[in-house]
């Protein structure tokens, strides 16, 4: 079951997001946050420093998973996640380094990075709030259209329609990685709650798709509706075909 959350704008979306996750973070003695990077969390993100600022929130006690990060950039690559993360949000509060988990796009043995990612999952029981954005393809993390929904961590190619959308960080599109490490879809539906964000016609039809269409591996984020928890927040251009 979906619970849609219809707000006015981006500002609204990253508003309202904001209020549950400070809520979440309060109840919760030893958070364990999912986060997403791209254009869609920035807002929300900043609005999370905020409210650090005003001492309405620490993280000292919180641990943070990314869903993704690229094959071959490292940290203190501009483009790589780790970087984005860094600097909109990690490097302003209080969250205590060795708490920040994403996975390393520059391990030797990817795939043991991927099993040892999995593995510390596990180790904290589970994830308490995934946050999630929505691709235009309905991708979530960087799982593409036809993973299976019993996915785990793993290396992951990305499309062409993700790289042509990812392309606007990058000087060439030549520069876009075609690979990533991607947290599993199983893995996300073990999370506890979920909150999937989504704004502006860009997002439109893949919004539609995944209110009224089918649970299908061809459109990744349906899987959801198979989930107990999940909100997602959306803002009247993101809803308009739905
Ligand atoms: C990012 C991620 C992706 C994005 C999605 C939407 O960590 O996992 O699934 O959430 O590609 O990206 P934006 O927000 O840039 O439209």
């Amino acid at each position: 079951m979906l619970k849609v959350i219809q707000v006015k704008d981006y500002d609204d979306m990253s508003e309202k997001a904001c209020e549950m996750i400070i809520d979440r973070l309060k109840s919760l003695e030893n958070p364990v946050l999912g986060l997403a990077t791209g254009s869609t969390p920035e807002g929300l993100y900043q609005r999370i420093i905020e409210k650090y600022e005003q001492k309405e929130i620490s993280f000292q006690n919180a641990m943070t998973f990314n869903l993704d990060e690229y094959v071959g950039l490292a940290k203190d690559d501009p483009n790589s996640y780790y970087y984005y993360m860094n600097e909109k949000l990690f490097k302003h509060i209080d969250i205590p380094k060795e708490r920040i988990h994403l996975p390393n796009g520059t391990a030797a043995d990817l795939e043991k990075e991927c099993n040892d990612y999995e593995q510390l999952i596990h180790a904290q029981n589970h994830i308490d709030l995934q946050l999630l954005g929505l691709g235009v393809n309905g991708h979530i993390g960087f799982n593409e259209p036809g993973t299976p929904f019993s996915s785990r961590t793993s290396v992951v190619d990305l499309v062409e329609s993700t790289i042509n959308a990812n392309s606007r960080f990058f000087d060439s599109i030549d520069d876009v990685p075609t690979q990533a490490i991607s947290m599993g879809i199983k893995t996300i539906m073990e999370s506890q709650e979920i909150i999937l964000l989504a704004s502006g016609d860009s997002k439109a039809e893949a919004i539609a798709r995944l209110i009224n269409g089918e649970v299908s591996e061809d459109f990744p984020a349906s899987i959801l509706k198979n989930h107990k928890r999940v909100t997602v927040i959306a803002d009247e251009a993101a809803l308009a075909k739905a």
